[in-house]
């Protein structure tokens, strides 16, 4: 039984490499990377497979029975062709199965639905590819909060434009793991699972920062306009917009979902205030 994991070199694709490798070993798991040496320190064969180029994944997928694919982070309709590279090459390789990291969110409402309408086309894609298949929609992830910490406590404040919706935060790590047993579990096939933790709020995410970190942050809500002139401003038009967007989909409570990661893992989410330990332990 052969696994392969594409953007291996990716946080993502590493942890889910890392949780396979604990299951069914080494020789068993296959890295895909577009940028090949930044997946070496996996300690598995890794293979080229950039998105752009069919013919990386027609060699990078011989010999594979299940290929987990990691959407892309390019602009949305490049994706779409991108992940039918991937789809097309496993169909010619006599790959079985196919799971796909989706993400959570609203098709038509906000500055980031571009970005969830090209994840429900390649979801189509998947489930129309003839092989058994897995798709999991991930929350948002809590890592970016935890990384920012710097910033928070030289601003005092978290500052968005969520008010009072709620996120269904989760992590890298426990993609990892749920993505581990989609790969594994055949009774899990042809659903599509929503990977998220449990909702909180703003307020409740700056008091479980300052319970980790001893801080004294609070939360500042801002408006959906103030907030992407302020983002676009550090990050540009376009990555500024998308983080807009997912504030904005919060605010409009498209994160605040059931979740299906106890069904798919057998155990519950990790509350956020464990998630953002794990995170700062690393
Ligand atoms: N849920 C969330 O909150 C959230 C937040 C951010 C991103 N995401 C999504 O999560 C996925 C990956 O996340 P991550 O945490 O692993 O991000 P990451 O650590 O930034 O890694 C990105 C990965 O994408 C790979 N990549 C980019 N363009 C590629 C291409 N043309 N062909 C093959 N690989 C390519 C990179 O390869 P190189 O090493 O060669 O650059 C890298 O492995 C993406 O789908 C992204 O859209 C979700």
């Amino acid at each position: 039984m052969k696994i392969a994991v594409t953007s291996a070199s990716g946080k993502l694709g590493a942890s889910i490499v890392k949780h396979l490798i604990a299951e069914i070993g080494k020789e068993n798991v296959i890295g895909i990377a577009r940028t090949v040496e930044k997946a070496k320190q996996l300690g598995v064969e890794v293979r080229k497979g950039d998105y752009n180029l069919r013919e990386d994944f027609n060699t990078a997928l011989k010999g594979i029975d299940t290929v987990l694919l990691v959407s892309g982070m390019d602009e949305p309709q490049k994706r779409i062709e991108q992940h039918r590279n991937v789809i097309e090459a496993a169909k010619n390789n006599g790959v079985k199965k196919i799971v796909y990291t989706s993400i959570v969110g609203d098709k038509n409402e906000n500055a980031f639905s571009p970005v969830v309408q090209s994840n429900r086309q390649t979801e189509k894609d998947v489930q129309n590819s003839g092989l058994n298949w897995i798709i999991g929609r991930n929350g948002i992830y809590i890592e970016p909060d935890v990384e920012y910490i710097e910033t928070y406590i030289k601003e005092g404040e978290i500052r968005n434009c969520a008010a009072d919706g709620k996120c269904t935060y989760t992590s890298r790590i426990e993609l990892g793991y749920a993505y581990t047993k989609m790969l594994l579990n055949e009774n899990l096939n042809g659903q599509v699972y929503n990977l998220v933790g449990e909702p909180i709020t703003q307020n409740q995410l700056a008091e479980y920062i300052n319970q980790a970190f001893d801080t004294n942050l609070i939360f500042n809500s801002v408006s959906v306009e103030a907030y992407a002139k302020e983002r676009k401003e550090e990050l540009g038009e376009f990555l500024g917009s998308v983080i807009t967007g997912i504030y904005e989909g919060i605010k409009n409570g498209v994160n605040n979902i059931p979740s299906d990661f106890e069904k798919v893992t057998g155990r519950k989410h990790k509350k956020p205030l464990e998630l953002i330990k794990e995170i700062k332990e690393q």
